[in-house]
């Protein structure tokens, strides 16, 4: 794709550190193989509360469907309990670009590099061959419940018309499910063929649904082997066996839990990418939202301390599934590859051994390893 124009959202905490790093990544791309990028960045978040009054405003979310691909870092940082009863709060920046650009088909892949095994909560036998993609489902079920607000109490509670009580629904139609599950097995058809699909039909009546379609599905891929999992059983797999898993497909909530999981594979959840998906085409692929899996870790924001890597390799998925860059994603990847082969960590993934690096200098060293510098490997 020829001039394509990148929407970056720093967002809260972390998020303007490590999208930073994705940043300056995506201009070494620039300089190793001669594109041109339009970067543009606005306020969402926090700081679009304080400054606009809300998450995401009109504009901004006007000038995000104007661009190629969004770039996002990380939104959120009071803890449920702190935050102003009724007030605006940060993810709902999310919540909206999610459900208005239709983003159903959020892929979290999971690959533990073999050179960091040692990074991992798990032992290095269990990981061996672990290559994993998540395809959660995010414009629906209990994140988009029916809301009935009562005058006077607080807007965040869903009630059921009593005040005493909350509930949220989790309510899929066979369509929503079906455009997900039909994701997750093209997906598997490029892979290694088989997609395990996580649910809790022994109790909820919307897996009960979305194994009937998953069926139905699976009718058009026959050479794509599947299989029904328990998301309780799934959790245990995980950390059981992971490399049994090729695509997995859930809904909204269960991906955001197993996937948190799952990044412990890796041996943390800085180092996980993601793609959101939707509909809308654009000139190189798909028009789509790229972030890191994990939130704005107030804990440690401002110290130069957050892994980039999960951001950097969002803007790999990028520049693959928005401006059809397959061979610049590659070289992103390879160079973050190499990075943490020579032994370079951000201290969340540190192993006796290697070297402890901070987020900028992390991001330097992909920076340099892309562009080929002698000295960085
Ligand atoms: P979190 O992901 O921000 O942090 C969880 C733990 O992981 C913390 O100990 C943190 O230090 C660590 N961590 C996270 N990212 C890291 C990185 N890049 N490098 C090293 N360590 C990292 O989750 P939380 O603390 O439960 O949530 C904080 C806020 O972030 C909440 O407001 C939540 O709603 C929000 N959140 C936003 C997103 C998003 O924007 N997509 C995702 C998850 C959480
Ligand atoms: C994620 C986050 C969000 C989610 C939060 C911040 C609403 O945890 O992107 O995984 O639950 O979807
Ligand atoms: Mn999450």
């Amino acid at each position: 794709m020829t001039n394509a124009t990148i929407m970056i959202l720093p967002g809260d905490g972390v998020g303007p550190e490590v999208t930073a790093q994705a940043l300056n990544v995506l201009r070494a791309v620039e300089e190793r193989f001669g594109r041109t990028f339009t970067i543009r960045s606005r306020l969402v978040g926090l700081d679009a509360i304080e400054a606009e009054g809300t998450a995401i405003s009109d504009d901004t979310f006007e000038e995000c469907a104007q661009s190629d691909a969004i770039l996002f870092g990380a939104v959120g940082s009071l803890p449920a309990g702190e935050r102003r009863s009724g007030g605006p709060r940060p993810e709902q920046a999310l919540f909206r670009l999610r459900k208005e650009f239709g983003f159903f088909a959020n892929l979290r892949p999971i690959r533990p590099s073999e050179s960091m095994y040692g990074a991992s909560s798990l032992k290095p036998e269990h990981l061996k061959g672990t290559d994993m993609v998540f395809v959660r489902e995010l414009s629906a079920g209990l994140y988009y419940g029916h809301m009935e607000s009562i005058p006077g109490k607080p807007s965040e509670i869903r009630h059921t018309g009593r005040d005493t009580e909350a509930v949220d629904t989790l309510l899929y139609t066979e369509a929503e499910i079906e455009r997900v599950v039909r994701a997750a097995f093209e997906i598997a058809a490029g892979r290694r063929g088989k997609v395990t699909s996580v649910d809790k039909a022994n109790v909820l009546s919307s897996s009960v649904l979305w194994r009937r379609v998953v069926d139905r599905v699976a009718r058009e891929h026959p050479a794509v082997a599947y299989e029904h999992m328990l998301v309780d059983t799934c959790a245990m797999r995980l950390v059981r066996t992971p490399a049994d898993f090729d695509v997995v497909v859930t809904e909204n909530l269960f991906g955001d839990i197993l996937t948190d999981e799952a990044s412990m594979l890796t041996g943390s959840i800085g180092m996980l990418p993601s793609a959101s998906l939707g509909v809308r085409r654009t000139q190189g692929g798909m028009f789509g939202l790229y972030e890191p899996v994990h939130g704005s870790a107030p804990d440690i924001a401002g110290r130069n301390e957050a892994n980039p890597i999960g951001a950097i390799l969002s803007a790999a998925l990028l520049l693959r599934h928005s401006l059809g860059l397959g061979k610049e994603a590659g070289a992103v990847e390879e160079a973050v590859e190499e990075v943490v082969r020579a032994g370079y960590r951000t201290v969340d993934v540190h192993e006796s051994g290697a070297t402890v690096v901070g987020t900028q200098e992390m991001g330097r060293r992909v920076v340099d390893a892309l562009l080929q510098r002698d000295g960085v490997r």
